[in-house]
């Protein structure tokens, strides 16, 4: 690792000091890595990504919600891929961490103390809640909730749009709104079909 004044700076980026970010790591434009940040080898932030800020975690005080003083920070491996505007948040009480070779599309934001496990592919517009736990070579597809400390196994797969209230077995496919296994997805529309209720 070397301190981030080694890093390639593009068009009106940010770096704070503070960060660890190996010297082959490529930076886009407008990105801004927060103090507390590390990034390993050859892995690439795009454009407008915002890494290391705190999250949504709030308390109430007496007039207004304040947010929650965060004590870790962001670990990005080596062999990443962060496209544009994706947001990772920092950890609240332990790291946020994403593991090597994962990929993680547009628009997705990552959460608080998340842990994204290696070769994982996050597609764009999924929310992964604080302290959700994905294994490796899981595939998320677009457009994902997944409710707060929620567990996903290795090599899931989590179909489009699915919103994921319980953890995911190691090697399954969950699909649907709450996401359920995708034997069960299809035995509910079977059963839909013979009741009339969707059309064949
Ligand atoms: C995981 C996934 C591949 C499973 O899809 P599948 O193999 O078609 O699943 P099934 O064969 O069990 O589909 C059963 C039915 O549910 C529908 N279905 C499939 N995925 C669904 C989902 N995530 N949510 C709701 N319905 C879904 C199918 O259209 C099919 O409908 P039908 O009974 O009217 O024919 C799918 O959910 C998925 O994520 N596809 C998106 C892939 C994609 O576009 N990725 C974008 C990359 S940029």
């Amino acid at each position: 690792m070397r301190r981030s004044v080694e890093v390639r700076i593009l068009l009106n980026s940010t770096i704070e000091p503070g960060c660890d970010i190996h010297e082959s790591v490529k930076i886009g434009d407008y990105v801004v890595i927060k103090t507390g940040t590390r990034i390993g080898a050859n892995t690439l932030i795009n454009d407008l990504s915002h890494i290391g800020g705190v999250s949504f975690s709030l308390s109430r005080g007496k007039d207004a919600w304040r947010v929650k003083k965060h004590s870790g920070g962001v670990i990005i491996g080596k062999n990443v891929t962060i496209n544009n505007s994706v947001t990772i948040h920092r950890g609240f009480s332990g790291d946020t961490i994403v593991g090597d070779g994962t990929a993680i599309n547009a628009s997705t934001i990552v959460g608080h103390d998340v842990h994204v496990g290696r070769r994982c592919q996050i597609n764009s517009h999924v929310f992964l809640s604080g302290h959700v736990k994905v294994g490796d070579d899981v595939v998320i597809e677009p457009g994902v909730v997944v409710q707060h400390r929620v567990k996903i196994g290795d090599k899931a797969h989590v179909g489009i749009g699915s919103l994921v209230m319980k953890d995911v077995a190691s090697g399954v496919t969950v699909m649907g709104r709450p996401a359920v296994t995708q034997f069960e997805f299809r035995q509910t529309r079977k059963k839909q079909r013979e009741l009339g209720i969707i059309g064949a």
